[in-house]
């Protein structure tokens, strides 16, 4: 299976932040930026992969900034590793000001998605070969991630992930 490289997954959806979707302080609810980074992490998972795919865990979110009514709002998301039947997707939040058309950085998260066959089987993909700085920094520490998401999780033990362990030695 040939490599493919993140540029392949990418997905951008934009959106407005409208009156249903705001919490009382008129900001957007925390669970529908959530939907909406699942969206777009399902799609740039599936652009990799070309399977069906299921998000196996969201490992980090980060409400940096609250995000008014009215905003347009961009999702970005990208593969950012892939491993034999999972991928690390990373998720890029920004808001775009309205006058000057300038976009801030909100917030961002890392889920997790496995691709499956018909039968809901995991099923091997393709790997990602990064080409940019920030697209190498983001695979190097993916297997840290996954092997602290499988840890808490309760799918693997502590002793066994070698990376997390690395961190903590000279
Ligand atoms: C995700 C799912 C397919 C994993 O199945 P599983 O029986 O745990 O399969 P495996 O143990 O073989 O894991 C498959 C891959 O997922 C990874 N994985 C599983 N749980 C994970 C977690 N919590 N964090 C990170 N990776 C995880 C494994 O490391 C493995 O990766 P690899 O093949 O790339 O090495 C299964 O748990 C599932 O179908 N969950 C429901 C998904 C769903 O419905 N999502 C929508 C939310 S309602």
């Amino acid at each position: 299976m040939e490599a493919k490289s993140p540029s392949e997954s990418r997905t951008t959806l934009t959106d407005l932040v409208l009156p249903s979707e705001t919490n009382p302080l008129n900001n957007l609810f925390g669970g529908e930026l959530l939907a909406r980074m699942d969206r777009a992490a399902s799609i740039a998972a599936r652009r990799h992969s070309r399977r069906i795919v299921v998000t196996a865990s969201v490992n980090h979110v980060a409400f940096n900034k609250s995000i008014p009514l009215g905003s347009v709002v961009t999702v970005e998301a990208v593969v950012s590793r892939a491993f034999k039947s999972s991928m690390e997707i990373y998720i890029d939040v920004w808001v775009e000001d309205r006058e000057s058309g300038r976009r801030t950085k909100a917030n961002e998260a890392i889920y997790t998605f496995v691709a499956v066959d018909e039968t809901g089987t995991p099923i091997q993909i393709p790997a990602l070969k990064p080409e940019t700085d920030l697209e190498k920094e983001r695979y190097e520490a993916a297997l840290r991630r996954k092997q602290l998401s499988l840890v808490l999780a309760g799918k693997m033990k502590p002793a066994e992930a070698t990376e997390l362990k690395a961190l903590f030695e000279d």
